[in-house]
């Protein structure tokens, strides 16, 4: 017996980046139905359309939800967040390197216990649910046992997530670095171990240059080379003192991305977080291999490292996605991330329209993570991970919602002031996983 649901109510996915797109053009990017109905079969996605053509189609067998004033879309996709760190998100004073030092490598070290882990990660994964983000790009930390612990409560929940545990073998607190050997061997039996069940996925994970000696970025590219589909996910050019230390720590290589070039870690499944600061040749390189870059306005913002520069990675063809980069971003929330990218490019002198926004959180993502036939969309055969996005979360919303004329309106006021509380419901493979009630972290 197949297991059927269908969820009637305005829906609306992208089918390609609508940033190129002028006018009524932009219309051929996406699909938007303001009453219609998906068609879920098996946690796939088995059909989309207007309700009119499709309900002779629901039959009794076929469990019917109704979402009113709202809209139902992909899941969220974060291109880059650190679960370990959303115990210290908010940690005031510092640019990257000393808020490193300062703030985040004396919380990281107590991943060495899977315990404390396991109730990180289930309170990370539950806030991940609640601010509707249902895959995300993840750094545990240099313990195998953060990884473990992630992936286990990832497991438990049928999400499809991917992490890696960090490389570094440098330039921080004995009790966080491994050496080369070490964090190849713990990599490679992590990866033997999580990649391709269920449905997680393995990304080695060196953390920067800075924290890896050259005999470590070899084991990363070995390790990729040595289990083909697995990711690598780093951080590049994020902030000017950081890029001039990789300046001096890798004299013979012409820019901060030519670090990675040079041990041939590029590629359509890496994805550099950050990329702030990067010269036109290090965006033509990551075009050219199909790289991506997880773009992370509200930690740009945040950590004071500069405005991302959207135009200028577009224009070189580089996948983009949206990363939150908490602790050092300050929500989990994707819609509160649009508000951030939208301010960060209204700085630059380039407004972001919405439709473009909600892309980068859902299809941009995907691409971004080389899924885009799998999640971000709803295309036959995709995974029904999906939102009800509430116009009536809170009464404001509720006001400046009934006087918006367009979706692009709509989704504008979404993203400038939703949060949290706009996610009405987040399912995964078409089952509804939550009430969207608080989190509760308990023994902590
Ligand atoms: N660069 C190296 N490590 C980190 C990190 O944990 N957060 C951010 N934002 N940048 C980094
Ligand atoms: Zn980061």
């Amino acid at each position: 017996m197949s297991n059927r649901k269908a969820y009637r109510g305005e829906i609306l996915h992208f089918l390609d980046d609508p940033s190129g797109c002028v006018g009524s053009k932009a219309q051929d990017c996406y699909q938007h139905f303001d009453d219609g109905v998906l068609l879920i079969e098996n946690g796939l996605v088995a059909k989309l359309g207007h309700y009119t053509d499709l309900a002779s189609e629901i039959g009794d067998d076929t469990e019917l939800v109704h979402y009113q004033n709202g809209l139902i879309t992909p899941g969220f996709i974060d291109t880059h967040v650190h679960y370990p760190q959303i115990e210290m998100i908010a940690s005031f004073g510092e640019q990257l390197l000393s808020w490193l030092e300062r703030y985040t490598f004396p919380s990281e070290a107590q991943f060495s216990d899977y315990n404390y882990a396991k109730k990180i990660a289930e309170f990370f994964l539950s806030e991940l649910q609640r601010n509707g983000t249902t895959t995300a790009l993840v750094f545990a930390t240099s313990h195998p046992e953060s990884v473990e612990a992630f992936f286990d409560t990832a497991l438990s929940r049928k999400l499809r997530m991917i992490c890696g545990k960090v490389l570094m073998d440098r330039n921080a607190p004995q009790e966080l670095l491994d050496t080369p050997q070490s964090g190849y061997q713990q990599s490679k039996a992590l990866i033997e171990k999580w990649h391709g069940r269920g449905r997680l996925q393995y990304a080695v994970t060196p953390r920067f240059a800075p924290t890896s000696s050259d005999a470590q970025l070899a084991t990363a590219r070995r390790l990729i080379k040595e289990h083909p589909g697995v990711y690598l996910q780093t951080h590049l050019s994020e902030n000017q003192q950081e890029i001039e230390w990789v300046q001096n720590l890798f004299p013979d290589s012409e820019n901060y991305l030519d670090v990675y070039d040079k041990h041939q870690l590029l590629g359509r499944r890496s994805v550099f977080a950050h990329g702030v600061h990067l010269h036109d040749q290090e965006c033509k390189r990551l075009g050219e291999t199909g790289s991506s870059i997880a773009f992370c306005p509200s930690s740009n913002l945040f950590l004071g490292s500069g405005l991302f520069n959207l135009t200028q990675a577009r224009e070189h063809g580089v996948n983009v996605g949206l990363g939150t980069d908490v602790g050092a971003g300050t929500s989990l929330s994707l819609l509160s991330t649009m508000c951030d990218a939208y301010k960060t490019q209204q700085l630059r002198g380039d407004p972001l329209p919405a439709l473009s926004s909600f892309y980068l959180a859902t299809l941009g993502g995907a691409r971004s993570l080389d899924l885009e036939n799998t999640i971000g969309n709803f295309s036959i055969g995709c995974e029904a991970d999906f939102n009800f996005l509430d116009y009536q979360a809170t009464e404001l919303s509720r006001l400046r919602i009934s006087r918006c004329n367009s979706l692009e309106e709509r989704l504008f006021v979404l993203s400038i002031i939703g949060d949290d509380r706009t996610v009405g419901a987040t399912h995964i493979m078409g089952e509804r996983v939550n009430e969207q009630k608080k989190t509760v972290l308990e023994n902590l």
